[in-house]
């Protein structure tokens, strides 16, 4: 009896938050709508990153296709391929990541395009704000003057200016809303996201100048989440993993690079951080990726087994449940978007994004709060994004029941 006190003693020291009396299992295991004070600070990491759990179910439904067992004797080097710019890129990771580009039609990623691997799409924003800030043949030797300004337009992914001033860099600054950028001579480096995080949105490049360089933010540009209208160029593209399949703990994201200079220093950030990227999960994005387009090249293939067509149909249903609670609702309004054909599913489509950017309408000025103390709805207030209190960004890409309870949650609300 002792020692099982004992071990449970140990226990709840290690991993308090599933000992705490408070806390329903309910919040531990699925905490983005949650409401409990103890596991808050765990909530507010989740939720704002937008935890792409909904693919767990197509996962597996696929069984063992995409599993991948390593041997103990395999991918100990630190080398992937030393005839490679990015000697830490896995061929088949590289190859793979080619192939589903060319399937999906969403980005020109041929044998003359660079291909650069990270620990995440945020480790490359990293490297590519450090690979711009640093090339003479960028903004020249003097960099341009210092420090860079970097913008986005409002509203902007959250992570933007935290990833940008975490280290004080003396070569980059984070400055704001891009369209509040004067127009001029002035070396700047604009980040566009699109679709974007948070409102779904299409965005080009706000600021029109010939002195700025743009690092295009293609996280959301998939079938599920919006029409794929032509294959996109830009001289750096970043994608990720974790929007794309769901596979966010695999930390895996790539850049397709066309100037050979920022593609080895965006290398070189790497190289020095953290000395390359994970061989094992490198070569389960690519038997990941594999199984992807596999699926599309199997004839007789049944819609369920393809993952862009499973994701969309899941995204598809959700936004109709969304937009249906929020139309018998004068309480909010959701953004409105305009049909496109996509390529890729050879028809017309509406966007169906990973974020809903929901606004209170009526006298409520701070909708987080609002949503979050009285109705028991955690979202991310409009003020991460530059935005008003008003906004809040609410993520789409959770586990049915969790999704579930949010929409019982908001139909609840009767003002
Ligand atoms: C627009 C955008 N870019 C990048 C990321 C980060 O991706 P990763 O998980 O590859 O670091 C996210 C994650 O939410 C995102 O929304």
């Amino acid at each position: 009896m002792l020692r099982w006190k004992t071990i449970l003693f140990f226990l709840s020291s290690l991993f308090p938050v599933f000992f705490s009396k408070n806390v329903s299992l309910y919040s531990v295991i699925s905490p983005t709508y949650g409401v409990n004070e103890s596991v808050r600070v765990k909530e507010e990491e989740e939720e704002a990153c937008g935890d792409p759990t909904m693919y767990e179910k197509f996962w597996r439904q696929t069984g063992n296709a995409a599993e991948l067992v390593i041997p103990g004797s395999q991918t100990m080097s630190y080398f992937s391929d030393v005839t490679n710019l990015c000697w830490f890129l896995e061929p088949k990771f590289a190859a793979e990541i080619r192939r589903l580009h060319r399937l999906v039609g969403n980005a020109i990623a041929g044998p003359d395009r660079y291909i650069i691997v990270g620990t995440g799409s945020s480790q490359l924003f990293q490297a590519a704000l450090f690979a711009l800030s640093t090339s003479p043949e960028v903004f020249g030797h003097g960099g341009g003057g210092r420090p860079l300004p970097v913008v986005s337009s409002v509203p902007y992914y959250s992570s933007y200016p935290a990833a940008t001033d975490l280290l004080q860099s003396g070569l980059f600054r984070w400055a704001g809303d891009a369209r509040s950028l004067k127009e001029g001579d002035k070396p700047y480096i604009e980040v566009v996201c699109s679709p974007s995080n948070p409102d779904g949105l299409l965005k080009t490049a706000s600021v029109s100048s010939n002195s700025g360089k743009v690092i295009h933010d293609l996280a959301y540009y998939w079938p599920q989440y919006t029409a794929i209208t032509s294959p996109a160029d830009h001289d750096l593209m970043l994608f990720t993993a974790s929007k794309c399949t769901g596979h966010a703990g695999m930390r895996l994201g790539w850049a397709i690079v066309k100037n050979r200079e920022v593609a080895k220093r965006m290398m070189k950030f790497i190289e020095v951080s953290t000395i390359g990227v994970s061989k094992d999960s490198q070569l389960r994005a690519a038997k990941i990726l594999k199984t992807v387009s596999d699926q599309y090249e199997l004839e007789a293939a049944e819609d369920f087994t393809k993952l862009f067509h499973f994701a969309r149909k899941t995204m598809r249903d959700r936004w109709q449940t969304l937009r249906l609670v929020i139309a018998a609702s004068d309480a909010f309004s959701l953004p409105v978007f305009q049909p496109q054909y996509c390529n890729f599913m050879k028809e017309n489509t509406l966007p169906f994004p990973a974020f809903a950017w929901l606004k209170c309408e009526q006298d409520i000025d701070d909708c987080e709060s609002f949503l979050r103390q009285k109705h028991k709805i955690l979202t991310r207030g409009g003020k991460h994004f530059g935005a008003d209190a008003k906004h809040v960004r609410i993520s789409m890409l959770d586990r049915v029941e969790t999704f579930d309870m949010f929409i019982e949650r908001l139909s609840a609300i009767d003002l």
